[in-house]
């Protein structure tokens, strides 16, 4: 019975949430605002903050940094992701100051700059599951690539041939080292290139078989240069934010018409589904197609 009690406050203990060390330090209606999850990239949590939490950052800070001894550096995030580059806003609220970090995803480490580059942890089963679906010789470009999980990952399970291709040149010095890093564990090879993926398409005309299109605010002004580097069929894997309640429906009809207006086909909808909520309507999707040009 006394080990059954113990056993119960120490899971008790383990199960402790930052929230929960918050509460008679910051005020009763400051706890009801704050954030159930936050992302940890390597030793950096970083926290969407609303702007009537921002006064008591610093004790949401420490409390994270008493909770999760891996972190090391607390940030949080204001407003939403802006720009092409895809950047947060971030305040830093605790412990030491960390721009360069090094986060593990499936055994793969990838260094990030948390300030200058995009980089989601929640989107590890992403870059696994694509990564899976590629086949040993087949040829990827990766039209937004960041500091390159999807390359990556796909580099590590297949011997394929990947080019990860990025604007941001924060993006790019991390995958030259990201590649470096992995080496070892890569079957398969990754060429980075810093470029406008517009740009690129112009240079590799229909080599691969298969595009990410991993630019969620606009997929679609993007769908005609994705085509460029398919030679008359292949798969895309087009990632976008729509509304509910149907934004699954509401992507493929925007991308079947682009399709159509270009003279290309749908041959099958592959796989589809909700990566995650960015808010309360709008969702995170992917689409996996099969398309061809028509004859
Ligand atoms: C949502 S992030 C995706 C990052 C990466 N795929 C991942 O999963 O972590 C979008 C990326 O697209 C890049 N980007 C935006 N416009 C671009 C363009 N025209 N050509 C190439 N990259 C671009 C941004 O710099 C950013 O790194």
């Amino acid at each position: 019975m006394i080990e059954t009690v113990i056993g119960f406050i120490v899971n008790m203990q383990h199960h402790r949430s930052y929230r929960d060390l918050l509460v008679g330090l910051i005020p009763k209606e400051d706890l009801s605002r704050l954030p159930r999850s936050f992302d940890i990239i390597g030793e950096v949590a970083i926290i969407q903050l609303p702007e009537q939490l921002l006064k008591v950052s610093k004790y949401i800070g420490e409390a994270i940094l008493k909770i999760h001894k891996n972190v090391k550096c607390v940030y949080a995030k204001v407003g939403t992701i802006k720009g092409k580059f895809r950047l947060p806003h971030l305040l830093h609220i605790a412990g030491e100051q960390i721009e360069l970090t090094t986060h593990k995803e499936y055994g793969l480490s990838f260094l990030v700059d948390v300030k200058r580059c995009y980089f989601s942890p929640r989107l590890a089963n992403e870059h696994r599951r694509i990564a899976l679906l590629a086949k040993d010789g087949e040829y990827v470009i990766d039209m937004f690539s960041g500091v390159g999980p999807f390359a990556i990952h796909i580099a590590s399970v297949r011997k394929a041939l990947v080019y990860a291709i990025d604007i941001n040149p924060y993006a790019y010095r991390c995958l030259i080292k990201n590649i470096r890093l992995n080496k070892r564990k890569l079957k398969g090879a990754v060429v980075p290139i810093c470029s406008d993926s517009r740009v690129v398409a112009e240079y590799l005309r229909g080599i691969a078989n298969r595009v990410i299109m991993n630019f969620p605010d606009d997929p679609y002004s993007f769908l005609e240069h994705a085509l460029l580097f398919l030679n008359d069929e292949g798969v895309i894997h087009v990632y976008s934010f729509e509304n509910e309640p149907d934004p699954i429906a509401l992507s493929l009809s925007k991308i079947r018409s682009k399709l159509t207006s270009l003279g290309w086909d749908i041959i099958d909808v592959l796989y589809s589904r909700i990566v995650k909520e960015v808010s309360p309507k709008r969702r995170y999707i992917v689409l996996d197609l099969y398309v061809k040009r028509k004859r």
